[in-house]
């Protein structure tokens, strides 16, 4: 399975800080926000990564994560030269893509709880059709939508509703199989303009080819569009590591458990990384493997 991260838009809401620093690369408290989807994808076992971000923008993806090969992943770039669309990653990810399922994670989406992992591994094994989650908020109207049948099937999808038929939102992470390509490319753009991933969704809904599964409770998917949700998103992930003393989203920790790189390459990178406490970290890590500095 490959995996994209679609790290585009302007972020207006988080202006002046988004004037010249793209969005997804602010800090959720002591590492960029877009470490944390990466993260998600990595659980999810998805080695090759396409960065998809704005002309302004991409240079910088590629300067703070290169190639992906200090991570044992392959990681590639491409532009979006205007926001037209979740669902244009697709359409521009295209030869990326090469007939392999896919997964689109948006850069600012943050995942973090227990059962996570066998979540994304299952979604992670879709061969065709689509597989989205559903997760309960408080404001759906912000989101796309899942309305549920008696059954328990999902019946209807709405994106951004102002009279919401249910309160689970469906979160930025989505999973396909190689036929999403053609899907995305037969897509009308809405009425503002955009290439809607709902739209793509409804596709796969209408043909009875949509799985949706039930994020429950004990996962918290964090919200990082405004001023105040960023610093909430930060206050979780501080508190978080403070108690139980694991960093969330360390990629070198995830990297090196699932054998995809070496111990000496996490002491290559603590040795670039100088004081932090990111860099404190990795090394208690190899302290705990048994490698030396
Ligand atoms: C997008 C999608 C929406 C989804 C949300 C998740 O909205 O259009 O369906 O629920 O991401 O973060 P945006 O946040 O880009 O407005």
């Amino acid at each position: 399975m490959k995996g994209i991260i679609l790290a585009g838009g302007a972020g207006t809401r988080l202006l002046p800080c988004t004037r010249v620093v793209s969005k997804q690369l602010m800090p959720v408290y002591d590492k960029p926000m877009i470490y944390y989807p990466l993260s998600a994808l990595m659980l999810a076992g998805i080695r090759e990564v396409l960065f998809i971000s704005t002309p302004h923008d991409l240079p910088l993806f590629r300067e703070l994560l290169g190639d992906g090969s200090r991570l044992g992943m392959r990681f590639s770039y491409a532009e979006q030269p205007r926001p037209e669309g979740l669902a244009q990653a697709f359409v521009i990810g295209c030869s990326f893509i090469a007939q392999e399922p896919v997964c689109l994670i948006l850069g600012d989406n943050i995942f973090y709880g227990h059962g996570l992992t066998e979540m994304l591994l299952q979604a992670a094994r879709i061969r065709s059709g689509g597989l989205v989650f559903a997760y309960q908020v408080k404001d759906p109207e912000r989101y796309g939508v899942v309305e549920f049948g008696p059954d328990g099937k999902a019946l209807s999808l709405q994106e951004k509703p102002r009279q919401p038929r249910s309160s689970y939102a469906i979160p930025g992470v989505y999973f396909y199989g190689p036929e999403v390509c053609v899907e995305a490319a037969r897509l009308k753009p809405s009425a503002r303009g955009e290439l809607e991933i709902t739209d793509l969704n409804e596709v796969f809904l209408r043909r009875g080819e949509l799985q949706v599964l039930k994020m429950g409770r004990g996962i918290a998917w964090l919200d990082t569009g405004t001023h105040q949700s960023l610093m909430e998103a930060a206050g979780f992930v501080q508190t978080v590591q403070a108690r139980q003393g694991l960093m969330v989203a360390c990629l070198e920790e995830i990297a090196l458990t699932a054998g995809w790189i070496a111990p000496e390459q996490v002491s290559r990178e603590v040795q670039s990384m100088g004081s932090s406490p990111y860099s404190a970290y990795l090394k208690e890590l190899l302290g705990s493997v048994g490698a030396p500095l």
